[in-house]
């Protein structure tokens, strides 16, 4: 079965783990990509002795480091860039042994974070990679994650990279007693080059102002733009966007994402793409797709949320 992919290629969907499919796939080639990992999915793994690697301090710390340098404490050295990850997706000299010094730290204190750490770390490493130099990583993660994901995240891509923490709002079921319910899941964005990505608000839908008494007629009318506070509904289990897929994601989200962080004929990337929300959202605004996710009822929902698209390519690499 080909799978290989070019940006010539059509909107494409492949039934594959996405780990086999991501180092086959062209640096810098996505503008966007949108990750919604399920959560804590990491195989259980023998808990492993924590490394702590000496971190030199700025004065000793090497400003720079060309290609083909002698690894220093264990971790390769190659090109360096502003954040933690040279081009190739290996983690930089300096910042990488900050990385994995933090890793060490924070993964021993959460057994179940650090599975799901494993699971994940290799598959953002090919995200960033395949970002392109003005793209827009956006990863969608819950309550539970979201925290030491960010201190990892900041580690491994560069603070500097780091562009927001949007939080979905909403307010759907069950309501606990005991402490304020959680109702809410966090996006964190990053950039690949925080001097050169794209972003353009004025492109985004505009939602309506809280206090519209407060502002002016013209104002109304017009509406705000978002905030990094987004609320919106989930996907009604009456209406018309239910696909079936359990954990499927509003289109209203993705919509922003996409709309601010692409432009028309550029190409999306999910790879745990579920309902394919990320792919029916990016075609109806004009953008390509490449969407991967392992589960075969995925791929049965995805063949007939796009049956009516003209022209979507399902490939089966697992
Ligand atoms: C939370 S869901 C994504 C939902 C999606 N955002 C939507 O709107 O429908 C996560 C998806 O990741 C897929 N998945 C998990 N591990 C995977 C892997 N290793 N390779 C490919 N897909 C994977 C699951 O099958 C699931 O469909």
């Amino acid at each position: 079965m080909p799978t290989a992919w070019s940006p010539s290629s059509p909107n494409r969907v492949i039934r594959a783990d996405n780990l086999e499919i991501l180092p086959s796939l062209p640096e810098g080639a996505f503008t966007l990509i949108y990750l919604d990992p399920p959560f804590n999915t990491g195989r259980k793994q023998n808990r492993r002795t924590t490394t702590s690697v000496r971190v030199l301090p700025a004065s000793e710390a090497p400003s720079e480091a060309g290609p083909g340098s002698v690894p220093r404490n264990g971790v390769p050295v190659t090109s360096p860039r502003a954040g933690g990850l040279a081009a190739s997706g290996t983690i930089t000299g300096f910042k990488g042994q900050l990385y994995e010094r933090i890793k060490g730290d924070l993964l021993g204190y959460d057994d179940q974070f650090e599975d799901y750490w494993a699971f994940l770390e290799p598959r953002l490493i090919e995200a960033w990679r395949l970002l392109a130099e003005d793209g827009t990583l956006y990863l969608h993660l819950d309550y539970r994650e979201a925290h030491y994901a960010k201190v990892l995240l900041d580690a491994l891509f560069g603070r500097d990279c780091f562009l927001n923490e949007l939080i979905w709002a909403y307010d759907y079921g069950a309501k606990s007693k005991n402490r304020w319910p959680t109702k809410h899941d966090t996006i964190l964005v990053y950039v690949k080059n925080p001097q050169h990505y794209y972003f353009d608000s004025t492109t985004v839908d505009r939602e309506p102002y809280m206090a519209p008494g407060l502002v002016t007629p013209e104002k109304v009318a017009r509406g705000k733009l978002p905030t990094d506070v987004w609320w919106h509904t989930i996907v009604s289990p009456t209406g018309k966007e239910k696909t079936g897929y359990p954990t499927q994601k509003p289109v209203g989200i993705l919509r922003r994402m996409i709309q601010a962080s692409s432009r028309e004929g550029d190409w999306v990337l999910d790879f745990f793409a579920g309902s394919g929300t990320t792919g029916a959202v990016a075609e109806s605004l004009g953008r390509r797709f490449l969407l991967i996710d392992q589960n075969p009822e995925s791929i049965q929902v995805m063949r007939t949320r796009f049956a009516a698209l003209p022209e979507v390519e399902f490939l089966d690499a697992s």
